[in-house]
């Protein structure tokens, strides 16, 4: 069974007025998942885990909407996804450790939907009793520091030269993180 239990998320409103209803991801987001990841900017691409153009990863995605170690959440606006965020628990020793990944669709952005989309999956992290949450992005990508920085993340580490764009200049991850639990870890 897709977990139903985000249901009770209420609609998103946007700094420019629109709404968002924010859901799981389920096994009939296929179609709208991939005309998603196909809009997105050429470099989104570069840095992010799993190419959302490729049929074959979208539906590996959608169809791991049961999954019990992850939980995958769309914002949707006239039918169409405008964001994805998804988190995922490690397994062996870092097992306690999730992992998240937000994506806000190219003509969303900057009106508040990654702060909210944010918060949302921050949420199912806990849901799913991650004790630590980590989420990996381009040093340079100041709107995803601000966002994790407001919800007690901070930056673990930088990894140098980390990521290689389509022109292949190198560039700086910073590795950003919370402990749930642990109030004093946050800045
Ligand atoms: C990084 C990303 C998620 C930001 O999403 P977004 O929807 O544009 O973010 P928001 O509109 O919620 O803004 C977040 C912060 O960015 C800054 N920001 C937003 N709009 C701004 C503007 N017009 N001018 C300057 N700064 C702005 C603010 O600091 C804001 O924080 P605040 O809510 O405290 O004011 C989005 O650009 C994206 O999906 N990028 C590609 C994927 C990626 O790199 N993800 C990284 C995280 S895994």
């Amino acid at each position: 069974m897709p977990h139903t239990n985000s249901a009770a998320i209420p609609p998103v409103t946007l700094h420019d007025g629109r709404v968002v209803a924010v859901r799981s991801l389920q096994p009939d987001d296929k179609t709208r998942l991939l005309q998603f990841g196909q809009a997105l900017p050429q470099d989104d691409w570069l840095y992010l885990e799993n190419d959302l153009r490729s049929p074959e990863i979208v539906a590996r995605l959608a169809n791991a909407s049961a999954a019990e170690h992850w939980r995958q959440m769309v914002a949707i606006e006239n039918d169409q996804i405008a964001a994805y965020a998804s988190v995922r628990l490690s397994s062996g020793r870092t097992s306690h450790v999730a992992t998240v990944q937000l994506i806000i669709g190219e003509g969303w952005r900057r009106v508040g939907l990654g702060r909210a989309m944010g918060a949302v999956i921050f949420e199912e992290a806990k849901k799913l009793q991650a004790s630590k949450v980590v989420v990996e992005m381009l040093e340079a990508q100041r709107s995803g520091q601000a966002i994790f920085s407001r919800l007690g993340f901070r930056i673990e580490g930088t990894l140098v030269n980390h990521a290689r764009d389509r022109f292949g200049k190198h560039h700086n991850l910073v590795v950003m993180a919370t402990l749930v639990d642990d109030a004093s870890y946050r800045q």
